[in-house]
Formats: structure tokens, C-alpha cells, sequence
């Protein structure tokens, strides 16, 4: 049995608390925030992730998981310490590493015996070397220590399946022994390791996460081509995703990213790469065109329903994305705030972001169902893609709004159905809008529809 110690009890750090006390080691999971450290000791969990409570519960009574503000108690023991404190945003786009800073500190000013110290923050390349540089400032006497990154792919809503089946493991230190050591904690996940120099294994994160936004702002660009050309783009991008070089993932256009990795990660890159007299020409056009998702959406709206100002406008979801809690970047947000600006008056639901959302959208009525919600809106938008909206009763909620206006910035329902419904209906990139109906055998449709 290993014993670890997790910094960071946020969304990357219980997950991995729990997920590592399941596979059968000691794990001590840390944070500075007491309420988050009292609230789990109590069973509350500082996050919403699907079964994250039962695992927690289940390794907390097995005796192998035990939470603790104290660096002191966190480290006693510990033969590994995996940083996992947020690295967000900074001033110009720079990952902001103040708290990894902090941790490192800790960690050097509280060792007693020699340690692994694994980054599994997303940090900029060259971080690992730093966090090295810093302990060794720090520590009262020298005691030895190896800095290994081992960055975290897994997804919010489905982070324990994904820390538990990851597509690979990626190792980085110029210390093969510690890889190593850090390598057999992860054999039991049967995934393939990568391991290579600490730089190496920064960059993968941040060339992992650029891609599939990329992938992302791709597609939406492809939405928008569609629009012009009376093409359907979920149609286009099921004919691509079945091309295995291709792949279905990531290919769903709308909103586009949000959350608290793409888009911090993706400027941190660019910024990076400016830094060093590179021009980062990809990576600037994949965030102008996310950047421009969402004012699309208000324009959209405001094209439908003309002057906003007295329309009731109702938000199906809140989150960045289903199956979480999390606000970060999230589009519901910027497409709130322009609404209320542009005179609307917003309400909302969402399954579980409520109460997260809340003290950002103070402006925002929450309602506890969607029927509800949905009763007088002159229109409804589709901001997160949450199941249960794929199965709403559709009929009841056009009866109940004072005009059938839906956008669909997730692309959820279908333009035939919701126009038989009686749904004035606009997604993105959907073509002909509807009137498939009304195409002739050739598949040419009568009318287009101009966006
Ligand atoms: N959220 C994701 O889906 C995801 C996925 C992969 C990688 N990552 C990366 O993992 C890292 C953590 O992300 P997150 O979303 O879990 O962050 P988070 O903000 O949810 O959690 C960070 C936690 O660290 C704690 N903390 C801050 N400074 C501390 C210190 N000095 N000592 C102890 N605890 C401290 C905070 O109190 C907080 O509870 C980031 O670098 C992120 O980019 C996140």
C-alpha cells in the first residue's frame, strides 16, 4: 500500500483522491480550504460529480482516504505528493501560478523524508523545473525530492470513468526512477504510459487540449459554412466522424467551448508560443471563433424576437457542459448578460448549477422546472445539453410560452420535428431549417432559409 498525498480538492484533486484510494492506496487528500476540508469530513461533497459521493464514502470508511488542511499531516508518510491546484487564467491569457507556487512552498517548508513531488496541474512548460527550483529554495535542510509531471485528461461529468479508463498515462521527469515509481501507481488503469523529459509531458497536455478545441472550432466554423450553403452540419459531421482518422468526438457545433480548461489552456499555449516570438496563427483563429458563439447567439435571438427590451427569455441550462456544476467560462453567463443589457428579462434552470450559478447571475430568476421556467417566455435557448432536455415534453412547453421561439445552441432537437411542432426553431448550422419536408426526390429543397 502507497500512501499519497493530493493537493487540491477541486474537481482534478478529489477525483484523483478518491479514484487513488480506490485502487487500493493511503491517500491523504489536502486543501487550504477549510469549509471544503470540514464539508467532506461531514460527507458534503465540494463538487458535483456523478458517483463521486459513493466512492468517497466507500474509501473513507475502508480507512484509505482522510482529508486535512494541515501540510504537516498531509506529508507525514506520504512517499508521492500530486499537485492539483487550479492554474487559471492570467492578466494577458499567461497561466496564473500562484497557487502551484504556494503548494510547492508548503510542500518544501513541511518534507521530512525524501518525496515525489507530481505535477498533475495544467502548467506551462518549464513549470516542472520551477516547482523544483522553488522547493529546493525552501526546504529548511536539503532533503532529496523529483518532480514528475503527470497531467490530468479526464472530463468533468465523467471524471471518475475517466480516471479510471484513461486512453493513456503521460510521465515526465528527468528522473527515470521516479516515473517509474510513478508509472506502478498507474499499471492497475491497464492504459499505455508514456513517459518522457518533464517539458515533453507539459506540452502533450496543452497540445491535447488545443486540438480537440480546435476540433471544436472547426466544426462550428463548418456550421457556419453550412448556413450559407443549406447543408446540415450534424448531418456533415456524422458522415466525417465515422472516418476513424477523423472521429465522431468533438464535432458537435454550437456554443462552442467553455469551462475551466479550454479556453484558459488554449490562450495559455498561444501565449506561450508569442512569448517566444512565435505566432500562434491556428490556435488565434480557434478562439475568435469560439469567441464569436456567443454574440452570435444574442444576435440570433434578437433576430427572431427583434427589440428585447420586456421579452422574457428562458435559459434551458447553466453549466459549461452536462453532468457538472461548473460555471467557469461558462457561455450561460456572457448570453445572460448581453440578454439583460439588451433590455430582456432572463430566467433559468438547470439540474444541478443553480446554486453555483446564482451569485453570477443575480439578475437571473431561477426556476426549479423547466415547465415553469418555460411559462410567458417569448423564447427559450438551449445553453447546455443536459439529457433530460432531449426529453422534454415539447408540446407542453410550446403551449405554455407566449411565443414558440426555441434556439438551440447545442443542436439537441430536430429541425423537422420541432417545425411540425409548431417551433419557430434555429440552431446552428442547420440547413434548410426544417424544410426537409419539403424536399423533392432529388433532395433539393423547395426554400432556403437565410440566416
Ligand atoms: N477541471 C477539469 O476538468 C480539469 C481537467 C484536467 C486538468 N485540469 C487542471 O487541473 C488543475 C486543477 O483544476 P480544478 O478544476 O480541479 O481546480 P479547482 O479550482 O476546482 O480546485 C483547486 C483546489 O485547489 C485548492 N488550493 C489552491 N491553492 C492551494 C494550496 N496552496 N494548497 C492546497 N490547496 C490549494 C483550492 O482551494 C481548490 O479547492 C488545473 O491546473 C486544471 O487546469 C482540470
Amino acid at each position: 500500500m502507497k500512501q499519497i498525498c493530493v493537493i487540491g480538492v477541486g474537481y482534478v484533486g478529489i477525483v484523483s483522491a478518491a479514484c487513488f484510494a480506490d485502487l487500493g492506496n493511503r491517500v491523504i487528500a489536502l486543501d487550504i480550504n477549510e469549509n471544503r476540508i470540514e464539508g467532506l469530513k461531514r460527507g458534503e461533497m465540494p463538487i458535483y460529480e456523478p458517483g463521486l459521493q459513493e466512492l468517497i464514502q466507500r474509501n473513507v470508511r475502508a480507512g484509505r482516504l482522510s482529508f486535512t488542511t494541515s501540510y504537516q499531516e498531509g506529508l507525514d508518510g506520504s512517499e508521492f505528493v500530486f499537485i492539483a491546484v487550479g492554474t487559471p487564467s492570467g492578466v494577458d491569457g499567461e497561466a496564473d501560478l500562484r497557487y502551484v507556487a504556494t503548494a510547492a512552498r508548503s510542500i518544501a517548508e513541511n518534507m521530512k523524508e525524501p518525496l515525489i513531488v507530481v505535477n498533475k496541474s495544467t502548467v506551462p512548460v518549464g513549470t516542472g523545473d520551477w516547482v523544483a527550483d522553488i522547493i529546493r529554495k525552501h526546504q529548511p535542510e536539503p532533503i532529496p525530492f523529483s518532480v514528475v509531471s503527470c497531467p490530468e485528461f479526464l472530463r468533468e461529468g465523467s471524471a471518475i470513468g475517466d480516471f479510471m479508463q484513461p486512453h493513456r498515462t503521460v510521465l515526465g521527469s528527468l528522473d527515470a526512477e521516479a516515473a517509474d515509481k510513478v508509472a506502478q501507481l498507474h499499471l492497475p488503469l491497464r492504459a499505455p504510459i508514456v513517459i518522457t523529459d518533464l517539458r515533453t509531458a507539459e506540452m502533450i497536455k496543452y497540445a491535447s487540449n488545443a486540438f480537440l478545441a480546435t476540433k471544436i472550432s472547426f466544426i462550428n466554423e463548418i456550421a457556419n459554412i453550412c448556413e450559407a450553403l443549406g447543408a446540415d452540419v450534424k448531418e456533415v459531421a456524422a458522415g466525417m466522424g465515422y472516418d476513424k482518422r477523423i472521429g465522431s468526438m468533438f464535432l458537435d457545433a454550437g456554443l462552442g467551448y467553455g469551462g475551466s480548461c479550454f479556453p484558459k489552456d488554449v490562450k495559455a499555449l498561444a501565449y506561450m508560443a508569442a512569448e517566444k516570438g512565435r505566432h500562434p496563427q491556428l490556435l488565434n483563429a480557434v478562439m475568435e471563433i469560439n469567441d464569436d458563439r456567443r454574440p452570435m447567439t444574442v444576435n440570433r435571438v434578437k433576430e427572431l424576437l427583434g427589440d428585447l427590451s420586456g421579452k422574457v427569455i428562458g435559459l434551458l441550462g447553466l453549466s459549461f457542459k452536462p453532468n457538472t456544476d461548473d460555471m467557469r467560462d461558462a457561455p450561460a453567463i456572457t448570453i445572460s448578460d448581453a440578454l439583460l443589457a439588451n433590455g430582456a428579462c432572463v430566467r433559468a434552470y438547470d439540474p444541478v448549477a443553480m446554486d453555483a450559478a446564482r451569485p453570477l447571475l443575480p439578475n437571473v430568476e431561477m426556476y426549479s422546472d423547466p415547465y415553469a421556467m418555460s411559462e410567458g417566455c417569448d423564447a427559450l435557448i438551449v445553453v447546455t445539453e443536459w439529457n433530460e432536455f432531449k426529453q422534454l415534453d415539447l408540446a407542453r412547453v410550446r403551449d405554455s410560452m407566449r411565443q414558440p421561439v426555441l434556439f438551440d445552441g447545442r443542436n439537441i432537437y430536430d429541425p423537422v420535428v420541432m417545425k411540425q411542432l409548431g417551433f419557430t426553431y434555429r440552431g446552428f448550422g442547420r440547413g434548410y431549417n426544417g424544410s426537409k419536408l419539403s424536399l423533392n426526390p432529388l433532395g433539393i429543397a423547395a426554400e432556403k432559409i437565410t440566416y
